[in-house]
């Protein structure tokens, strides 16, 4: 087995957030392992390095995603692998129409802020892919599928989902990039008809890993508290005598990067 975890080894943090070698590999478990590298997963729009990606590790990223939950073991997923700049630019523009329309749907200062953020690496990002699901694929009635059909497309979703952790995982950034019509995405990438597109992601290197959602640190979105979205027995519903409750209370709300990265404990 690839203990790709190990190479989370060591060194730094940037006046942002973790160098792309800022996570420690120190006497963690296993577990310590797993929760490192799912904290730290970033959505990386603007720290991209021009770095070719080892087809190695592209290969192994490629294989976290394949081995994802599907449901029938329908493997609904594809990947297209996207380096020609020609491509690139067609996709930056579909992504700067999108953003244009989607800037109008915020009012005044949020609109303001809105257009100051970095909302996609695509043409820095020395690789980007095209997830899809193919909604017809395992025939007509698949396993587990029949009564939700959105299935597919959850299963291609846990598909990214691995491939976002296994690129952390090997100190690649990844930005998912969903500010583009799928028109325009399935017209670029000549998609047939049964095959949706479901993320477009910008994949590489980076200079550092911010150490909390970019949105945040950027003052668009918080997190919001774990304990104000776990329900007992149904919707709405809180048990305040569940030892669960002072459990979630006592969490922190950014728990990765402060015990990952700083050299100073
Ligand atoms: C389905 C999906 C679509 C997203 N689309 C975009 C996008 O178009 N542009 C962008 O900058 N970030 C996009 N993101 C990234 C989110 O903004 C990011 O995951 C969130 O702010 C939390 O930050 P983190 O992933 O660094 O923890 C998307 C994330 C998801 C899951």
């Amino acid at each position: 087995m690839n203990d790709s975890a190990q190479g989370l080894s060591a060194q730094g943090v940037s006046a942002q957030g973790v160098s792309a070698q800022g996570l420690s590999s120190q006497g963690l478990s296993t577990a310590d392992h797993f929760y490192q590298v799912l904290f730290s997963r970033r959505d990386v729009r603007g720290q991209f390095l021009p770095d070719t990606i080892d087809p190695q590790i592209l290969a192994r990223v490629l294989s976290a995603a394949h081995h994802a939950p599907s449901v029938g073991l329908s493997q609904p997923w594809n990947f297209i692998v996207v380096r020609d700049a020609a491509v690139k630019a067609r996709v930056q523009a579909a992504f700067e129409q999108a953003h244009a329309a989607e800037a109008q749907q915020f009012e005044g200062e949020r609109r303001t802020a809105y257009c100051r953020l970095k909302l996609a690496g695509i043409v820095d990002a020395p690789l980007n892919l095209l997830i899809t699901c193919d909604r017809a694929r395992g025939g007509p009635v698949v396993l587990g599928k029949t009564r939700q059909p959105d299935t597919d497309i959850y299963s291609t979703v846990c598909a990214v989902q691995n491939l976002w952790l296994a690129a952390r995982a090997e100190e690649l950034g990844l930005g998912w990039v969903s500010i583009i019509e799928p028109e325009a995405l399935r017209d670029i990438f000549q998609l047939p008809d049964s095959v949706v597109p479901v993320a477009y992601v910008c994949l590489g290197q980076v200079r550092y890993f911010y150490d909390e959602p970019e949105l945040q640190a950027k003052g668009w979105a918080q997190r919001l508290a774990l304990d104000s979205l776990v329900f007992n027995e149904s919707w709405g519903k809180r048990d305040e005598s569940d030892p669960l409750r002072a459990a979630l209370g006592g969490l922190d709300a950014e728990p990765e990067v402060a015990k990952a990265s700083d050299p100073a404990q």
